[in-house]
């Protein structure tokens, strides 16, 4: 059905045009893709990639991570912005060491109920690192799934409808592999072709069914939200 070819044509397009070289990428390991994906959650890629490294350098598991003074992480973090994604992270740390044994719950909703872990994030673990069938639905897929459906998602209905339509794409066959294809494809669609202004709908592999493109304004939606 057109849901599934959704999710079939997103796949394929991120084996073939997506991103591949992310250093987070080499990694199914639940500690460095949490990690990268709250770093990623305000900041761009390419100040990451050194933060990234840095921290892993100094901390290279959850344990060592739960076991340092706030203080220290707060420094690593520096430059960074939005200091309460460190604070939250250091009690994530002490949070899985504590309460899990170090080791990360493998179901979104488990990971979601975590300190400084939204539903979008939780699912972008659990597609990572355990092949779990959840749709993320950070900035960059909002703005590809508002302009594919011309849905409006500024009420809570509509948000709701969404979040639903996004889980519902997901093939009910997709194996872990098609998972984390699908995944970061949808984040790489967003972040190169699907732009916030000038898409580029030329390269886009859901042009031909997106309702905001054939309207002729994709950069119509998302819909701003109310003040
Ligand atoms: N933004 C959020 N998560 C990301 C990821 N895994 N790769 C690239 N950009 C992202």
């Amino acid at each position: 059905g057109a849901a599934s070819d959704l999710f079939a044509r997103v796949v394929a397009w991120q084996r073939r045009c997506g991103r591949h070289d992310l250093p987070w990428q080499r990694t199914r390991d639940p500690y460095r893709v949490w990690l990268s994906e709250i770093m990623l959650q305000q900041t761009q890629v390419r100040t990451v990639r050194g933060y990234y490294e840095r921290f892993l350098q100094r901390f290279p598991d959850v344990q060592a991570l739960a076991a340092a003074e706030l203080d220290e992480v707060l420094a690593l973090w520096s430059g960074l912005g939005y200091y309460s994604r460190a604070r939250h992270l250091h009690a994530c740390a002490r949070w899985v060491v504590q309460r899990y044994g170090g080791r990360f719950p493998a179901d979104a909703d488990a990971l979601a109920a975590l300190p400084g872990i939204g539903p979008s994030t939780a699912a972008a673990i659990a597609a990572f690192c355990f092949g779990q069938r959840r749709s993320i639905l950070d900035g960059n897929v909002r703005r590809v799934l508002t302009r594919l459906w011309a849905w409006d998602d500024t009420t809570a209905a509509g948000r709701r409808r969404l979040w639903q339509a996004a889980q519902d794409a997901i093939a009910p066959t997709a194996s872990a592999e098609d998972m984390a294809a699908y995944t970061q494809g949808l984040m790489d669609l967003g972040a190169t072709v699907c732009t916030r202004s000038r898409p580029r709908c030329g390269a886009c592999p859901l042009a031909d069914r997106c309702a905001a493109h054939g309207a002729g304004q994709p950069e119509a939606w998302p819909r701003p939200r109310p003040a």
